[in-house]
């Protein structure tokens, strides 16, 4: 196996891709987590929510992360700036991406897959020379999250209130990434 075939990659979804991913977040490990805990048992509420983002034209972006060419997770990038509906109406700059994630098999979890995933996608991002920070906001106690984001380079902004309840507001500028 070359030092290739162990990075985590990336690819944009398309709309073949919804079935998996509403399987995923009727998991119960991805569920305690996922849209507020609520997240529909329906495939066609998924698509309804899922499908304008895979637009060109969407801020957000959703990409499965692939390991040895299979699909391990879901990982979806916003330009803060702008996203509407409440979400970061005191961000003014245009650069700072956010980020949501999670692993599709629950028996991959805590084995240092995650900060390997999230660590690949920053720096990703990071090469777009436009991109000047990104954000994640887990939910306050989901501790393992919390420590995943810290590993992968994250540091606590502190608490907030989000359209989607409390979480813990964690960033990391540009020269602060991690080498995957
Ligand atoms: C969040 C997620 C992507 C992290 O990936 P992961 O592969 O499980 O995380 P890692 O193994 O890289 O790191 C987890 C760390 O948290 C630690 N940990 C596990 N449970 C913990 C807990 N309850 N409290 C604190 N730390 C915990 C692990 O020991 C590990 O730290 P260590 O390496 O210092 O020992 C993954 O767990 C996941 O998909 N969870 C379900 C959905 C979810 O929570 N998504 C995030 C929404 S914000």
């Amino acid at each position: 196996m070359t030092a290739v075939d162990l990075d985590v990659k990336f690819r944009l979804m398309v709309e073949t891709d919804v079935p998996l991913l509403h399987e995923w977040i009727q998991r119960p490990h991805v569920a305690e987590w996922w849209d507020g805990r609520g997240a529909s048992a329906h495939l066609e509420d998924t698509k309804r929510k899922y499908l304008p983002r895979l637009r060109d034209s969407s801020s957000v972006k959703c990409h499965f992360a692939i390991l040895h060419g299979e699909p391990i997770g879901f990982i979806q990038s916003y330009v803060a700036l702008g996203c509407g509906d409440g979400w970061w109406q005191d961000e003014t700059d245009p650069g700072v991406r956010g980020i949501d994630q999670f692993l599709g098999d629950d028996s991959k979890l805590g084995q240092g897959l995650g900060t390997r995933m999230v660590t690949a996608f920053v720096r990703k991002l990071f090469e777009d020379p436009s991109v000047t920070k990104v954000q994640t906001d887990p939910n306050p106690v989901n501790g393992r999250a919390i420590r995943c984001y810290e590993k992968a380079g994250f540091r606590i902004v502190g608490k907030i209130v989000t359209p989607d309840g409390a979480a813990l507001l964690m960033v990391i500028e540009k020269g602060c990434a991690r080498a995957a």
